[in-house]
């Protein structure tokens, strides 16, 4: 699916096309227009200044007043007291669109005075992705047929802002594949589904190759296989290459790609079970992280790997307390199969070391309640063997409003997942069960690489809507993955 809004740049002329969108300053509480504003609004006589004045309206972030003047609509959206390029122009860009879609308009010309191509630009990407619908299910009504309108932007430098605009698109491309991968049901995205729309990317010069449960069973993948040999779905991992980057060790990007989770055996309750269609929300991540480091071009070798699988009970399915050996060789004892994000995790992490010795390897999963429990859903929990890559990965998310909260590892969480009879176990006691599920990630790390792992069990899915994220699926990670590729400097641990 994709925007309901169509961005387009226009030359700036003197006198703004009706419908015409103003930003507002709010700038010590005080409502100030630019000088675009100030011409429109004497160009109609003050009448902008009077309905300012009348629906006291201060500008602040997000405010905004539509008027309706005989010559045409003005719709004016306070941007508060500051917005820098970046997040903050991204949520203006989000008012924009919901004052645009609550004013039923089917196209508007945002006219605003002396910013520059970069600031535009932002502002554009913010509305793209605030417009964002997932309507593929609906057969009738509104929401079969959400109204499409085009956002004109009036520019001084058009090919300038044109330009900074493209690399924007191409990360938009990644976010939306990321919301409809995760908004898909399960019926519908199973693995085998899920990886034919992974090929896809071959389109935007993506490697991409698929393994079944024969390959996997090959590489000696019993873990991953382990978690859906219950379903009548079969597993599926892909490998995604991106090679922007000449001879350079990769960045490995690993996701989970639970299409549901049932909990297996250890079966969940029914209570809000069809979350788990969303389980699979890292690897949506990635998956989208791809798709938006080819669209904006990144000159870096990167390399997404998803485990795809379904965990259900079955005659066939694990049962608490089987022992199986990872691909690593170490053991597992299974004590809870609902414990299963990491199980797939670790096989995909000991494939992609043995495969590619990334410089670097970054997980996400939806792989704990309890980081929930601690960070709620406002911040994905952030763990890491390595100060300088944790530091890239916080620096990322301050960069693209996408948070993260670092977490703690060490020897006395390790303790709590050793076993009685195999290497270790799948879960660790009661408490601290995102440390010890991270815990068991990085047993799975080896010669150092550098690793992190982002829980994201918080963050994927929103039943509120954002400034620029509809409620629904969020497609978090995507733009933090995308901006830590760009950036980030290998270092030895
Ligand atoms: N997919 C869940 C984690 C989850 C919970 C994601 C809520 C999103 C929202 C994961 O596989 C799971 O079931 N974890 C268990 C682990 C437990 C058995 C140690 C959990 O968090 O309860
Ligand atoms: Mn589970
Ligand atoms: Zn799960």
């Amino acid at each position: 699916m994709t925007s309901r809004i169509t961005i387009q740049f226009t030359a700036k002329h003197d006198a703004p096309t009706y419908p015409v969108i103003l930003l507002v300053s709010g700038k010590d509480d005080a409502a100030t227009l630019d000088s675009a504003g100030i011409a429109l609004d004497k160009s109609l006589s003050g009448a902008i200044t009077r309905a300012m004045t009348e629906a006291e309206f201060k500008a602040g972030a997000g405010e905004d007043i539509i008027i309706r003047a005989a010559e045409g609509t003005v719709i004016l959206v306070g941007s508060g007291a500051s917005a820098d390029i970046g997040t903050d122009t991204e949520h203006l860009g989000g008012y924009v669109a919901s004052a645009l879609g609550r004013s039923k308009l089917k196209h508007a010309t945002l006219h605003v005075s002396d910013m520059s191509p970069d600031w535009m630009a932002s502002v554009a990407h913010g509305a793209h992705l605030a417009g964002y619908h997932f309507s593929r299910y609906f057969t009738k009504g509104k929401a079969a047929k959400p109204v499409m309108s085009t956002l004109n932007i009036a520019v001084d430098d058009k090919d300038a802002v044109t330009t900074a605009y493209a690399r924007h698109a191409g990360i938009a491309e990644g976010v939306f594949l990321a919301r409809d991968l995760v908004s898909e049901p399960s019926n519908v995205l199973y693995p085998a589904e899920y990886a034919d729309r992974c090929k896809a990317l071959s389109d935007v010069g993506i490697e991409v190759t698929v393994l079944d449960e024969a390959q996997m069973a090959e590489q000696g993948m019993k873990l991953l296989l382990s978690v859906g040999q219950g379903s009548e779905r079969e597993s599926r991992m892909v490998v995604m290459r991106w090679n922007g980057g000449g001879t350079e060790a990769p960045l490995a990007l690993i996701g989970k790609g639970v299409c549901f989770d049932t909990g297996g055996i250890s079966i969940k309750p029914a209570g809000g079970m069809e979350d788990m269609k969303w389980d699979m929300g890292g690897s949506a991540a990635v998956v989208g992280a791809m798709r938006a480091i080819a669209g904006a071009g990144i000159k870096r070798n990167v390399i997404g790997l998803v485990g795809l699988v379904e965990n259900m009970p079955d005659g066939k399915a694990i049962k608490p307390g089987d022992v199986v050996t990872s691909m690593s060789g170490q053991t597992v004892e299974i004590i809870n199969t609902d414990a299963e994000g990491r199980l797939v995790l670790a096989d995909v992490m000991t494939y992609a070391q043995h495969h590619f010795k990334p410089a670097a390897m970054v997980d996400l999963a939806t792989l704990t309640g309890a980081i929930l429990v601690s960070l709620g859903m406002v911040q994905s929990g952030l763990f890491s063997n390595q100060d300088a890559l944790a530091k890239a990965i916080e620096t990322s998310a301050s960069a693209t409003g996408e948070h993260t909260w670092r977490m703690p590892l060490g020897a006395d969480y390790h303790k709590l997942i050793n076993s009685k009879i195999a290497d270790m176990k799948n879960i660790g006691g009661r408490y601290g069960g995102s440390v010890t599920a991270a815990c068991f990630l990085e047993r799975f790390v080896e010669n150092d690489t550098p690793w992190a792992h982002l829980d994201i069990a918080g963050m994927a899915w929103s039943d509120k809507s954002k400034p620029t994220t509809p409620a629904g699926g969020t497609g978090y990670g995507v733009k933090l993955l995308t901006h830590l590729a760009e950036h980030f400097q290998p270092s030895a641990k």
